[in-house]
């Protein structure tokens, strides 16, 4: 019995590890970089999500209409809503990502995507991967950067979170050995960390920031964030202008919330799961995880979310209407600035900063008693269109 419990793990095993050495060879062949200075149109997919993802992806429509009028006319910017990336959809054909949604994804450049729940064990929908992290393996979008500013309180912080390996690569694919024993796996290659923590190194270099933070807990989990830690060495004599130190997560967890230390913070680069729970973390100081975008880049795809879920409490509640659509439209605004638009989308970073962190004449709550995302929109597009935005904004900070 033992031995035919200990052979199916074996055989567990041995496909996993066959699985990733080839995703390592699929790595060493580097692909180029997509280059959208050559594409014509730039083809944007929207995916609505779930929850209160179609409430804060209608106003977030608004708004990209009203700023990219212009391009869309002229037929440089294509959108497309990508229908089927719903829970009940994916439920229906028990898929994180249905396969004509997957085709539909690929045929695009870019992507939006509004929260769509990630079922869990125990809960009211079958336990399928979360479509974020299908989505990440399936288009290779191994950066994850997840900036945070707090001006007035000399927060600039950019994460840079490994997004394909760590504990999320397998994370449905752990083994129940027995009833007593679950095991589940984490994952890093040379060729991952090295992708991720090149990309911290070149924005600080590019940025003109002399420091880089590389986080881990190498300290215990020896071999495989002894690895990234080791990569980031290496990496980081490329550099010679950039000093960088390790930081075990328990530390910084602590140190971001000092607010002596955390301001000496600016770029930080971390396995998958650190990565998770230390931008939530960063997010609060800003105005929590409902003000806070996210990108997710590969070579030749990139996707632009919410860092927050789909909010079903919000739903069953009925308070839909009063979610907070900041953290899609600052998604937006990266994603407007990866494809080469950086003066709109410095225009709709300020407003986003005026309305939602100073001027703050409307306040979203997430109740009754606050705003709902209609009316902040509204007030929104009225500040980016103010012809005074830029001093506007200045104003907010200038000590
Ligand atoms: C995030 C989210 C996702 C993650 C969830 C929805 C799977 O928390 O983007 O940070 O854990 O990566
Ligand atoms: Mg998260």
């Amino acid at each position: 019995m033992n031995d035919q419990v200990i052979e199916r793990a074996k055989n567990h095993f041995a496909a996993i590890v066959e699985e990733q050495m080839a995703r390592v060879e699929k790595m060493k062949k580097a692909e180029d970089w997509i280059d959208y200075g050559k594409i014509d149109p730039v083809k944007i997919g929207f995916c609505w999500g779930d929850g209160i993802g179609p409430i804060i992806s209608r106003e977030t429509q608004r708004v990209l209409e009203y700023l990219l009028a212009d391009h869309i006319k002229k037929g440089r910017l294509e959108f497309t809503t990508i229908e089927g990336l719903t829970i009940e959809n994916r439920v229906k054909c028990m898929k994180a990502i249905p396969d004509d949604v997957l085709k539909e994804l690929k045929a695009c450049h870019v992507i939006l995507k509004a929260p769509t729940t990630t079922p869990e064990k125990g809960g009211p929908y079958p336990n399928i991967e979360s479509a974020n992290v299908a989505m990440r393996r399936e288009l290779d979008l191994f950066a994850n950067v997840r900036p945070v500013k707090v001006p007035k309180e000399g927060i600039d912080w950019i994460f840079f979170r490994e997004n394909t390996e760590g504990a999320y690569i397998l994370g449905s694919r752990g083994i129940q050995v027995t009833e007593d024993l679950a095991i589940d796996f984490k994952v890093i290659t040379k060729q991952g960390a090295e992708r991720i923590i090149r990309m911290a190194f070149e924005y600080a270099r590019n940025n003109g920031i002399n420091s880089v933070t590389v986080v881990t807990k190498a300290n215990v989990v020896k071999t495989t964030d002894g690895l990234f830690l080791e990569t980031a060495e290496r990496i980081g004599k490329e550099y010679p202008e950039i000093t960088w130190e390790g930081w075990y997560i328990d530390i910084m967890t602590a140190k971001l919330i000092d607010p002596k230390r955390r301001t000496h913070f600016r770029v930080m680069v971390l396995p998958n799961l650190y990565g998770d729970i230390l931008t939530d973390e960063a997010a609060e100081f800003q105005g929590g995880v409902g003000t806070a975008g996210s990108a997710n880049i590969g070579k030749r795809y990139a996707m632009f979310e919410a860092i927050h879920g789909s909010a079903p409490r919000m739903i069953k509640e009925g308070r839909g209407e009063y979610a907070d659509p900041s953290s899609l439209i600052r998604a937006s605004a990266m994603m407007i600035r990866h494809i080469g638009l950086s003066d709109i989308a410095e225009q709709l970073e300020m407003a986003l900063d005026i309305t939602g962190q100073y001027e703050k004449k409307l306040a979203i709550t997430g109740r009754s008693d606050g705003a709902t995302g209609h009316e902040f929109c509204d007030y929104l597009m009225e500040t980016v269109k103010d012809p005074q935005l830029k001093s506007r904004w200045q104003s907010f900070f200038v000590s």
